[in-house]
């Protein structure tokens, strides 16, 4: 018999020097620094360098990637014209997926035949740091087309955090609100082979260029069991309303063999290294909007859920109830997860070429045994 990897779980496929998962200790390492770390002391910025250049940034770098950033920070007409084409009832992330392809062909066009696509480490780097800047306006004015707003031109004094924010609500917000948000994109930055960084690698190993891989990788984590999780949070939240309503609501859900989302992971089994961290932001969002009964629902669902399952919640269980408070809107959520995780796809996609094998993995078929068309006699009830 086959050993069949349903999932390719615990399968380990290549090497990567992006990240480190250690789920016996718990910790979560870029490019050698705990996450945690990461989060308290650095701009999301600095880590966006960190994960592509394998080293924090000097005072100069930094100011030199900031520099590029601001540069392609501002919608541009064409991307905006074409999010005016998504339907305002598909998800935002249909639209997001939509822009970036839209940048990608605008950005390899004249490039020649497919068998320069992949292109080299120089221009890959030039590419992701276009879209880590594009994203942002993209995200920002696909929620406020929903609230029927117009798009807010980014603030070239603000950083990436404050910039988002900026763009998205047109004020600007307070520093513990900034931190929050900025802690919140370092935690979504980059976990190694996860589904949609897995998605991008595989893309890249055909040899395809990096917008391709970025938009197969979006289109990964839109599912609720990857990215679609933060989103799914407060679906549950909305539905259980509040705290004293946990119990029922979780017999009835488990009654039903439900999935209850931003709980349980692949690789964590004992709990995600990044839920504290985040954790935190939340307590400091939840003290600065003056909203308890937030907390209340969080800490009753958690402990009831661990105790009856013993399984622990994951980032998206802390990010989705941050993310609303902030005031986005739910389906902006997972939008936001691309804005932060294209620094880590693309830090992967660059890995991935500069010691490629193409991905082709083996099934072992089960389907009919040989036939032949010979004798084969159509089926009058199909036809
Ligand atoms: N709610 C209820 N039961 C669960 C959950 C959950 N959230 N997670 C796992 N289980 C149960 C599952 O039903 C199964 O039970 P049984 O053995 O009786 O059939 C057992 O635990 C093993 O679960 P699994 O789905 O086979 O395990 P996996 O390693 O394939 O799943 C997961 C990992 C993330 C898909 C799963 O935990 C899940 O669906 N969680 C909810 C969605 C979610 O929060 N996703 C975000 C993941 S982390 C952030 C990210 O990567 O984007």
């Amino acid at each position: 018999m086959t050993d069949i990897k349903k999932g390719l779980a615990g399968v380990v496929v290549d090497y990567t020097a992006v990240s480190k998962v250690n789920p016996e200790t718990n910790s979560l390492l870029y490019r050698g620094y705990p996450v945690q770390e990461l989060a308290a002391t650095q701009p999301f910025e600095a880590v966006a360098y960190l994960l592509w250049k394998g080293e924090l940034p000097t005072d100069v770098e930094l100011a030199r990637l900031r520099a590029v950033e601001r540069e392609y920070r501002a919608l541009a007409p064409d991307v905006r014209a074409v999010i005016d084409h998504v339907p305002l009832d598909a998800h935002p992330m249909d639209e997001v997926r939509t822009a970036v392809s839209l940048i990608g062909a605008k950005d390899l066009a004249g490039s020649g035949s497919v068998l320069d696509a992949s292109g080299n480490p120089d221009e890959n780097l030039a590419r992701s740091i276009r879209l880590f800047a594009a994203l942002p306006a993209i995200v920002a004015y696909g929620q406020r087309r929903r609230r029927g707003q117009e798009p807010v031109a980014p603030r070239n004094d603000l950083d990436y955090a404050a910039n988002f924010l900026w763009m998205t609500f047109g004020e600007e917000a307070d520093d513990v609100v900034v931190d929050a948000f900025n802690r919140s994109m370092i935690l979504y930055a980059e976990h190694s082979f996860n589904a949609s960084t897995f998605t991008g690698r595989v893309i890249a190993s055909t040899l395809s260029d990096l917008y391709s891989a970025v938009v197969g990788a979006i289109g990964a984590l839109k599912g609720p069991l990857h990215g679609g999780a933060n989103e799914a949070v407060l679906h549950i939240f909305d539905e259980i309303g509040e705290a004293s309503n946990v119990g029922p609501w979780l017999d009835q859900a488990l009654a039903e063999k439900r999935k209850i989302m931003g709980f349980g992971h692949r690789v964590y089994k004992r709990g995600d290294s990044r839920v504290p961290t985040m954790k935190a932001a939340l307590d400091t969002l939840v003290n600065h909007y003056d909203r308890p009964d937030v907390l209340a629902l969080y800490d009753e669902l958690e402990s009831e859920f661990v105790a009856r399952k013993g399984i622990y919640p994951n980032l998206d269980y802390p990010s989705g109830p941050a993310y609303n408070l902030i005031g986005f809107d739910t389906l902006t959520f997972t939008p936001l997860f691309v804005a932060a995780r294209v620094t880590g796809w693309t830090a992967h996609i660059m890995e991935q070429l500069a010691s490629n094998a193409l991905i082709r993995p083996l099934s072992e078929y089960n389907g009919p045994d040989e036939r032949h068309i010979e004798g084969y006699v159509p089926d009058a009830a199909i036809l």
